[in-house]
């Protein structure tokens, strides 16, 4: 069975009431629940985290033994070098998920450290961002 890990970074915990005109009313845990039933041949489990080294952390732990990490680091995205070099040095494929369209944003969101290193960039579909993530990481 392939082990996959949904990392997500800072105010993602507020999916459901935070700018839901940008990133919809549903809450990740309920998404989450649809995503495990549909890939239910798949370990897909969650971390979320506010703290930039607590995601270093989990990369860390992750990286060396998990089939594929999905990462929407959220905000340290435009600003983590240190996510960045975390990227780089581990193994596991990471692809980077975006909700937003980060492209039709602020200047500032067009810059990512993550995508360098990543297998894969799934940007501005919404929730479904993370599922087409998954579907990249099955073959
Ligand atoms: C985001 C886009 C980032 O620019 C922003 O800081 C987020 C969420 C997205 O999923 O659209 O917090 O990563």
């Amino acid at each position: 069975m392939k082990q996959l890990i949904i990392i997500n970074g800072p105010n993602l915990n507020l999916l459901g009431k935070r700018e839901p005109e940008i990133y919809g009313s549903e809450t990740f845990e309920d998404y989450l629940n649809g995503l495990k039933s549909k890939y239910s041949n798949t370990q897909i489990e969650y971390y979320q985290s506010n703290i930039e080294g607590e995601l270093i952390d989990k990369l860390q732990e992750v990286g060396f033994s998990y089939d594929g990490i999905i990462l929407n680091a959220a905000a340290y995205t435009h600003t983590s070098v240190g996510i960045g070099d975390a990227v780089k040095a581990i193994e596991t494929p990471v692809v980077e998920v975006h909700i937003s369209n980060t492209f039709s944003r602020e200047e500032f969101r067009h810059q990512s450290y993550i995508s360098p290193n990543a297998k894969g960039i799934v940007i501005g579909f919404g929730l479904k961002s993370y599922d087409l993530a998954i579907e990249s990481l099955m073959n």
